[in-house]
């Protein structure tokens, strides 16, 4: 039930109608009997500043927000957690009670609590690690991975440059490497990671053959409709060990609704199954 007193968050996009968060924390929302609600907030980029601060003034707890704010999210905030200022991204915003706006990145804790319940021994993976892609989902993730013990890393990516502004402006030990080059750099590779768009349902396929890979092999990707892309099909053939991508979803969400609804939700089959239902 919502009364006079509900907490309220929601999350800030353009578009936002495909975000699967309200669908998350809703569940939550219902799971846990608290008293609030989160909605879906369409905002252009020039109108996104005002409305921040009139969702603070609205005394709402806070919000997440996704593209194409995430950079803008970062300049607007008064403080930032340690992996936003580096990321200099944010996904999590939290109105403090004076009135302050915190900004956080919770995509890299997604993306390891994800990895870790699909694989408890993943940091057994941590060797020679290739990240696909170079964006702002890459950004996260190469800090969360070189953050857990990440020994070698590599970032592939189409236009290389891109890898190399990744890796000096997140001050990271890691080699860039052209496109053309990704099945060598796969040699002996103990985790390969997509945080491209590439396999996603619409979008081209990800064409890049697994057999340099390591036989003790972890692959992730972080695309997750569909569900199993066709990169985890192929490294499932070559009896790799899998992690889909949706739990990165699910777990980035759980700071977020601690912070503002004052639980610690669980990422558990029975959420799994109703975000997986919403996605039909
Ligand atoms: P996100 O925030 O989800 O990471 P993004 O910042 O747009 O999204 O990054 C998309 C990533 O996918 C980039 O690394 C992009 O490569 P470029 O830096 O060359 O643009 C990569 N990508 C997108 N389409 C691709 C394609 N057709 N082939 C190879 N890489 C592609």
């Amino acid at each position: 039930m919502i009364t006079g007193k509900a907490k309220l968050a929601g999350v800030i996009g353009f578009p936002v109608s495909h975000s699967l968060s309200p669908v998350i924390h809703n569940y939550w929302l219902s799971t846990y009997k608290v008293d609030g609600a989160y909605v879906p907030l369409t905002v252009a980029p020039q109108k996104f500043k005002g409305a921040v601060m009139g969702l603070r003034d609205a005394g709402f707890m806070g919000a997440n927000v996704t593209v194409p704010h995430k950079e803008a999210a970062a300049k607007l905030a008064d403080t930032l957690s340690p992996t936003a200022e580096k990321t200099g991204a944010v996904n999590t915003l939290v109105f403090l009670p004076d009135g302050a706006i915190h900004g956080d990145n919770t995509d890299g804790y997604g993306f390891i609590q994800n990895l870790k319940a699909g694989c408890p021994t993943y940091k057994k993976h941590l060797g020679r690690v290739v990240i696909l892609g170079a964006g702002g989902a890459a950004r996260a993730i190469a800090v969360a991975l070189a953050e857990t013990g990440a020994q070698e890393m590599l970032i592939v990516n189409r236009t290389e440059k891109n890898a190399k502004k990744l890796i000096k402006d997140l001050a990271l030990n890691a080699e860039p490497v052209a496109w053309n080059h990704a099945e060598s750099a796969l040699k002996n590779a103990t985790l390969l990671v997509n945080t491209t768009t590439l396999g996603m349902v619409g979008q081209q396929p990800l064409e890049l053959s697994l057999k340099a890979l390591h036989d003790n092999a972890l692959v992730t990707d972080i695309v997750y409709r569909p569900l199993k892309t066709d990169l985890l099909k192929r490294a499932e053939k070559r009896k790799l060990k899998i992690v889909d991508g949706l739990g990165m979803l699910l777990h980035q969400a759980r700071p977020g609704f601690a912070a503002w609804f004052g639980k610690n939700p669980t990422v558990d089959a029975a959420l799994l199954k109703h975000v997986l239902g919403a996605m039909k």
